[in-house]
């Protein structure tokens, strides 16, 4: 087993260039299913809503319109150069209203913020300690506050078919090196139970799981983390140097292949609602 170590404000996804180009292509992917889900929950004009694990921003950007100027965004990181880059965005797009804290989750002040609704999502998979970080959130919501995640649920569920051993040893890989650093790849099977400690009662969860094939937008999200994870996998010692170029074939005969059948791993849109007035 490896004994990867990281930067302190690095996780093991990495925090780079491309993968800020990467998260942008996944929120535009996913843009629609948050909207909806932002809706449901009851995200309006006025409100303060913090964005845990914003990394470069994209759907604290949305989030920022949706809450408009008399409302606030709080978008928590711990990583430096994805809140460069949210900054940067915020200032492009003309959005004065996002604030920014830089820290590692475990290390929050949580008692000195204070908002209506705390947004994740696929941040708490990576995260160890994750019921002290939502007893953190329940600190920092308002009575009647709400938390909202979507969050993978069953990362087995990913599939690629025809499928080839390889894809099994990449998908062995990523739990492995998620674990290795404290996080759990199915943390929303975790979520209801969480809930119910801190006494919020669940209101809605949903799975979201989308079948694609080559040549559709959606088919462009996950081979895109496909084509760039495999590397850092191998140099942090969790899949082995000979399976990347194998899995790199194997991605590209399937891409190739307009019979080829992708199933994303499924994620758990989940919100509960800390008790108070509305
Ligand atoms: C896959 S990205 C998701 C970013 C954003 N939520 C989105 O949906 O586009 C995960 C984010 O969680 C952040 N993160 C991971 N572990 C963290 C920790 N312990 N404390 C603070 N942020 C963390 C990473 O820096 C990264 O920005």
């Amino acid at each position: 087993m490896a004994q990867a170590r990281l930067d302190d404000d690095d996780y093991i996804i990495g925090t780079d260039d491309i993968e800020v180009q990467r998260l942008g292509q996944q929120h535009a992917i996913w843009q629609e299913t948050a909207l909806a889900a932002w809706r449901r929950a009851g995200i309006r004009p006025g409100m303060t809503v913090m964005d845990v694990g914003a990394g470069p921003g994209y759907a604290s950007f949305d989030l920022a319109r949706m809450v408009g100027p008399q409302g606030r965004v709080i978008a928590i990181d711990q990583s430096a150069h994805f809140l460069a880059a949210l900054k940067a965005g915020a200032r492009e797009r003309g959005l004065d209203n996002i604030s920014c804290v830089e820290a590692d989750l475990a290390d929050i002040d949580w008692a000195s913020l204070s908002c209506d609704l705390a947004w994740t999502r696929w941040c708490l998979c990576f995260v160890p300690g994750v019921d002290t970080v939502l007893a953190g959130i329940n600190r920092a919501l308002r009575p009647g506050g709400r938390f909202l995640a979507q969050e993978y649920v069953d990362y087995r569920s990913f599939r690629i078919e025809p499928a080839e051993p390889v894809f099994e040893r990449f998908l062995k890989a990523v739990r492995e090196s998620w674990v290795h650093f404290g996080g759990d790849p199915d943390i929303g099977r975790r979520l209801p139970g969480l809930a119910a400690d801190l006494g919020w009662q669940v209101e809605d969860m949903r799975p979201v799981i989308h079948a694609t094939r080559p040549g559709e937008w959606m088919w462009t999200w996950p081979t895109a983390w496909l084509e760039q994870s495999p590397n850092r996998l191998s140099e942090l010692g969790f899949l082995d140097a000979g399976d990347v170029e194998p899995f790199r074939d194997f991605i590209a005969r399937r891409t190739a292949d307009p019979a080829s059948l992708l199933i994303t791993p499924m994620v758990l849109e989940f919100s509960a609602r800390k008790p108070g007035p509305a």
